[in-house]
């Protein structure tokens, strides 16, 4: 029956049908990378750029030095300008790596890095390119005997493909090697929370190892030098555990494998699998070892899938994570942050789906940070900083997770601890779960918050001893100040009891005063590294940590995925411990740190200082 509208035929769909380009795409949806409204886009566009002068840096091993400008041009337009002091990018490249989405060098490697898509440079470059119609500036010399190459690119959307507008060889650059790239867009420079300038801060945290010169619209320059000579140890890149391949990627990879037999492809496509393993897994995939994997059908793929999962195989090699190790982390944070309190932690090792990753965490408490707000918090991947998505990051959700109450802070239930605190949260994996293209926030994997949770409580009971701790001394003050105050009363009274000279009072008080010096106990804050604690990563680090306990993890848990366990004894207190029994503990830590009383009883003696004011005795 006719509706009386014209039909349309499937030859006539057939003449819109026509590919879409992946430049179109995110040009469409440009949200999707970070760029949504005009302060994200200078902030994203700005990450993306340090991002890859820092990975690149690293992997060169060359200590970075990253300079950040941000000039403003009027009616909401910025350039941005970032160079490095990098290995540099070859000629034939630098076009696709600024003007092609989906072209990179970190993707298909198993390996730590803060880029991973291959998207980042060239989606701002694409940015910028639609806010301003403007191309964007490159500059990069791969060594001291050559010429600078510069060139200005554009991407066709179209094709997704470069197109150099003009590009000439530069003898008079005078870095040694490096990259600069000028970037001009549309975007929004205001200070606060979610700024550039938090940002560069941020990542001056946890990049101890790099300066930072960074000149804002406004002309300031601020300089954050680095405070370790030390580059982080080089990334190992590794092959694809067995457990987190999906059967889609294992079919691809018995396609494309060079390997002639089952047994060898298994031993020599995947980490963890040796010659014995490879056995045990044809023969539970009931596949003859000199099976040839290019002639396998779907069935026994399929088979060797479950078969690999029903064998038990070491977790991943941990050598390829590099966390950035507690004691740095503290040194940058104490270099930005001006607390009282510091502390810190590295967990050991952990696997989700496949990927190796450690969660590090850090506590700042007291001083200069505001007691009355809800706890800031500062969450890394890879070393950079997140500053979006707050609500929907894993790191946010496991500090909700923990009961703080229990810690000396308040909390409503269910949400953050609210007191004088800054608590960072960091992953270091080889494949960070974003939850989105624009990497802002981290997916909510049970074993990742679950060694997030561990991080936390272990930075919490140490701030539950420093507290406590406090709280004695600033008791311990009030009560001598008292006694202090009626001695010379009592030195009167004992002089007329004992009918003594009249000069003898104030003897008789200093007698007291030494009665009291060593019958009264004084806790002191002096150290400020009562927090400080020892890497759990540090401890594991030499052994082959080839063994994961996520044994109290929901979905993913090692029952499921089937590896072998080894449950460290650091882990398996801290595990089976509820947060009283922790509180407990840190109470007991606190009874018997070294007490030191001397210092604090002179300070009394001089009488100089107000009892009530904790900090002339901290100082
Ligand atoms: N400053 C630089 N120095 C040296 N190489 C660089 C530099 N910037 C980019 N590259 C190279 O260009 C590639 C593409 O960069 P791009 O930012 O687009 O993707 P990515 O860093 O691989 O991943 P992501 O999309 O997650 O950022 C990088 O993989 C890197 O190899
Ligand atoms: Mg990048």
């Amino acid at each position: 029956m006719s509706t009386g509208s014209k039909t349309v035929s499937a030859e006539d769909l057939a003449k819109k049908h026509r590919d879409i380009s992946i430049a179109e795409f995110f040009e469409k949806n440009r949200h999707l990378l970070g760029f949504d409204n005009k302060r994200k886009a200078l902030l994203t566009t700005i990450k993306e750029a340090v991002d890859n002068s820092l990975d690149a840096c690293e992997e060169a091993r060359i200590l970075p030095e990253i300079q950040i400008e941000i000039i403003d041009m009027g009616r909401d337009r910025f350039r941005v300008i970032i160079e490095d002091n990098g290995p540099g990018i070859i000629k034939p490249n630098i076009p696709k790596v600024f003007a092609k989405l989906l072209f990179g060098s970190k993707f298909h490697s198993m390996k730590q890095s803060r880029g991973q898509q291959g998207i980042g440079i060239s989606a701002s470059v694409m940015y910028g390119q639609l806010t301003t119609g403007r191309a964007a500036k490159v500059i990069s010399k791969t060594g001291n005997d050559k010429p600078a190459y510069y060139c200005e690119v554009k991407i066709d959307s179209q094709t997704n493909k470069p197109l150099i507008l003009k590009e000439e060889e530069r003898f008079g650059w005078v870095k040694e090697h490096g990259t600069r790239v000028e970037i001009d867009l549309e975007g929004s420079y205001q200070k606060g929370d979610q700024s550039v300038d938090e940002y560069v801060k941020n990542t001056a945290i946890v990049n101890p190892h790099s300066t930072f010169i960074y000149t804002n619209p406004k002309s300031e320059q601020v300089i954050f030098p680095r405070v370790t000579e030390q580059l982080p140890r080089e990334a190992i890149e590794i092959k694809p555990h067995p457990y987190g391949v999906e059967l889609g990627t294992l079919m691809k990879m018995l396609r494309t494998t060079d390997s002639k037999t089952l047994q060898a492809f298994l031993s020599h496509d995947f980490s963890r699998v040796g010659a014995n393993t490879a056995k045990q897994i044809s023969e539970n995939a009931a596949l003859p070892p000199n099976t040839k994997p290019k002639k396998m059908s779907r069935q026994q793929s399929e088979d060797l899938y479950h078969a690999i999962n029903n064998t038990k195989i070491m977790a991943p090699p941990t050598d390829c994570v590099v966390p950035i190790g507690s004691d740095l982390i503290e040194k940058g944070v104490k270099k930005e942050i001006n607390a009282e309190f510091y502390c810190s932690v590295t967990r050991p090792p952990n696997v989700y789906r496949g990927n190796p990753f450690v969660i590090e965490a850090a506590i700042a408490y007291g001083g200069e940070i505001k007691a009355e707000s809800s706890a800031k918090i500062l969450r890394f991947a890879n070393r950079v900083p997140l500053l979006y998505q707050k609500g929907a990051c894993a790191t946010t959700k496991s500090l909700q997770n923990i009961n703080w109450r229990q810690y000396g802070l308040s909390q409503s239930s269910g949400a953050i601890p609210v007191g004088p605190i800054i608590v960072l949260v960091h992953i270091a994996s080889i494949w960070t779960p974003y939850t989105s293209e624009a990497k802002e926030a981290i997916a909510h994997y049970p074993e990742i918050m679950k060694e997030m949770r561990l991080a936390l409580q272990e930075c919490g009971r140490k701030l539950a001893t420093y507290v406590k701790k406090k709280k004695r001394v600033k008791s311990e003050l009030k009560k001598r100040s008292y006694i202090q105050k009626y001695l010379p009363f009592v030195g009167d009274a004992l002089m007329e009891l004992l009918e003594l000279e009249q000069g003898d009072s104030d003897k008789v008080t200093d007698i007291l005063l030494d009665v009291l010096d060593d019958t009264r106990s004084m806790p002191t804050l002096k150290d400020r590294d009562v927090g400080k604690t020892v890497s759990a990563y540090e401890t594991t680090k030499e052994k082959d940590v080839g063994f994961i306990d996520n044994s109290d993890v929901e979905e993913f848990g090692s029952d499921e995925a089937g590896y072998e366990k080894e449950v460290s004894e650091d882990e398996k207190k801290n595990s089976e411990k509820s947060d009283d029994e922790i509180f407990n503990d840190s109470d007991d830590e606190s009874e018997n740190e070294e007490i030191d009383y001397k210092d604090n009883i002179d300070d009394n003696k001089d009488n100089d200082k107000d009892p009530a004011d904790l900090n002339s005795y901290f100082n």
